[in-house]
């Protein structure tokens, strides 16, 4: 199966310059073999450019799952959805319409809440699904809904409330789980643990996406690492929050693993 990254903070591959994609703070991906688009970035600018670049129709996802309902993950629903000509299946948490902020550099509060409305869904015909408890959208992918804390810190950085909207997407693979990350508020063990245990699975095989390293400390970041270490996962991949520190500190201690993300990475899994 395919995972192609369409919106992260980088571009890391030479292809980002030949087929002139965008990059922006924010993260989407999508899952090619289940038509899932995974987040959808910050403007819509990027994801939408992006897809038409790399060949992916506007009309090709029967699903889009949000992971949290952070503006860099939310910001391109409506260019996305204006983009097509059918309806979509669309699966966020409950708290999806709750205001979220969080500080800037100068500690001036910034509004990252979504920038549409439950009516503005239903007019687009939109079929929103709200959630709080796993839910399966085929017999091997299951959204997380929301993430137990008990394994672990959740990963916070300068946002003001816990984000418990924070889900993941699970997939059932032969060798192992597949953990999607959007931010990875909810804390990576917790991530990965639940992902675990709901999954019924023993081994991770890859986790992708935002781990948001971001604003933590070292001891936390080593915390981490180690923990991903002892997982022995074969695929890592860190994007967008994982922050270039946080990739740094991935690829030395899982050098076979890792991968760095960056708009149009492709990961065959
Ligand atoms: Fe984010
Ligand atoms: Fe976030």
């Amino acid at each position: 199966m395919r995972i192609t990254i369409l919106v992260d903070n980088y571009a890391t591959q030479l292809t980002s310059l030949s087929k002139r994609l965008l990059s922006e703070w924010g993260f989407a991906a999508y899952i090619h073999d289940y038509r899932i688009l995974y987040d959808t970035g910050l403007s819509g600018a990027a994801l939408i450019n992006n897809m038409k670049a790399l060949g992916i129709d506007y009309d090709e996802p029967n699903y889009l799952v949000i992971s949290h309902r952070h503006i860099d993950h939310t910001g391109g629903v409506k260019r996305f959805l204006e983009a097509r000509s059918r309806p979509i299946t669309m699966i966020a948490h409950t708290n999806l319409f709750t205001k979220a902020y969080a500080k800037d550099e100068r500690g001036n509060l910034e509004d990252i809440s979504v920038d549409f409305t439950p009516e503005y869904l239903r007019e687009k015909g939109v079929n929103l699904i709200l959630i709080r408890e796993p839910y399966k959208i085929t017999g091997d992918v299951v959204v997380s809904g929301e993430i137990p804390r008990k394994w672990g810190p959740p990963h916070l950085g300068a946002v003001t409330d816990e984000i418990l909207d924070d889900m993941a997407l699970y997939i059932k693979h032969r060798n192992g789980l597949i953990a999607i990350t959007g931010c990875g508020h909810a804390g990576v063990e917790n991530i990965i643990e639940y992902g675990l245990q709901i999954t019924g699975l023993d081994r991770l095989y890859a986790v992708i996406g935002g781990l948001h390293f971001l604003g933590l400390g070292d001891d936390r970041v080593r915390q981490v690492v180690k923990y991903l270490v002892e997982k022995s996962p074969d695929i890592v991949v860190g994007s967008h929050c994982t922050g270039i520190l946080g990739m740094a500190a991935l690829r030395d201690a899982l050098p076979n693993a890792f991968r760095l993300g960056g708009v149009g990475v492709s990961i065959e899994l």
